[in-house]
């Protein structure tokens, strides 16, 4: 499976912040945005990545991550060029994907909660047309929103609705089979001129291809797209952080669970951001798997 971290657009909901810089750059806590994001791809087993961004901050994204061999993954980046929706991602991601499936994560969503990795790898394993991830949300107007059946069956989807037919959000977490790709392509820009994620799920739930995973309160979908949600995310990330000793998202650590780097090679990616505290973490998990 191929993974996508959706980066784009211009945050304008953020300015000045994101005047200069990529929303998906800015702080949460202890670590730039899309460490997150790509930490989930990280722990579905993802290890080919393409990373789609603006022109102008692909250098940025470039200079932060390489070419994720430090990590034991490959990162590819490619340019959106206007904001012309997300389903755009599968269009300029076409070659990149090839023949097989692929999930997206939109590049300011931030997961956590205990057995996501096993929800994540079960999804790749079991794969069949499409599955989105539902979360209750008090706010379903901001996003897109699922409409359910009595017994939790998807029956439709709606893309920012005045009258939400449900609380549950669809996040921005999708993985699709090679479909995608073709559906993709044939797709009309909604009214706002885009290539609308929706359209693409509502694809396969019209051939009863699209599955929903529940996220429920056990979990954390934060929000980033307001100064204040901003903020709440990297408090929420700071808390869980210093109550438990662990760090959330943290690439070197993920990168050796996952067997995909050596405890030593960890330790020397620590050691290289030893002033700050994340790096002391880092090398002090790589001492404790033996370097
Ligand atoms: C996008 C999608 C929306 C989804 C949301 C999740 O909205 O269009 O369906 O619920 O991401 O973050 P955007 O954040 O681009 O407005």
């Amino acid at each position: 499976m191929k993974g996508i971290v959706l980066a784009g657009g211009s945050g304008t909901r953020l300015h000045p912040l994101t005047q200069a810089m990529s929303k998906q750059l800015m702080p949460v806590y202890d670590k730039p945005m899309v460490y997150y994001p790509l930490s989930v791809l990280m722990l579905a087993g993802i290890r080919d990545v393409l990373l789609i961004t603006t022109p102008a901050d692909m250098p940025l994204f470039q200079r932060l991550l390489g070419d994720g061999s430090q990590f034991g993954i490959h990162v590819d980046y490619a340019e959106q060029e206007q904001p012309n929706g997300l389903a755009e991602a599968f269009v300029i991601g076409a070659e990149f994907i090839g023949d097989d499936p692929v999930a997206l994560v939109l590049g300011d969503n931030i997961f956590y909660g205990q057995g996501f990795s096993r929800i994540l790898q079960d999804c790749v394993r079991d794969l069949d047309g499409c599955t989105l991830f539902g979360y209750p949300v008090r706010d379903p107007q901001r996003y897109g929103v699922g409409e359910v059946d009595a017994g939790g069956k998807l029956l439709s989807i709606v893309e920012k609705p005045s009258d939400p037919p449900s609380n549950k959000a669809i996040t921005g977490l999708y993985f699709y089979d090679n479909a995608v790709v073709d559906i993709a392509k044939g797709l009309s820009p909604s009214a706002r001129g885009e290539l609308e994620i929706t359209d693409v799920n509502m694809a396969y739930l019209r051939e009863g291809r699209a599955h929903l995973t529940e996220l429920g309160r056990g979990f954390a979908w934060l929000d980033t797209g307001t100064h204040d949600s901003l903020l709440e995310a990297g408090q929420f990330v700071q808390v869980l952080e210093h109550r438990q000793g662990v760090r959330i998202a943290c690439l070197e650590e993920i990168a050796l669970r996952m067997g995909y780097i050596s405890a030593a090679e960890c330790y020397e990616l620590g050691a290289r951001q030893q002033k700050s505290g994340y790096g002391e973490y880092v090398m002090d998990i790589a001492r404790k798997a033996g370097a």
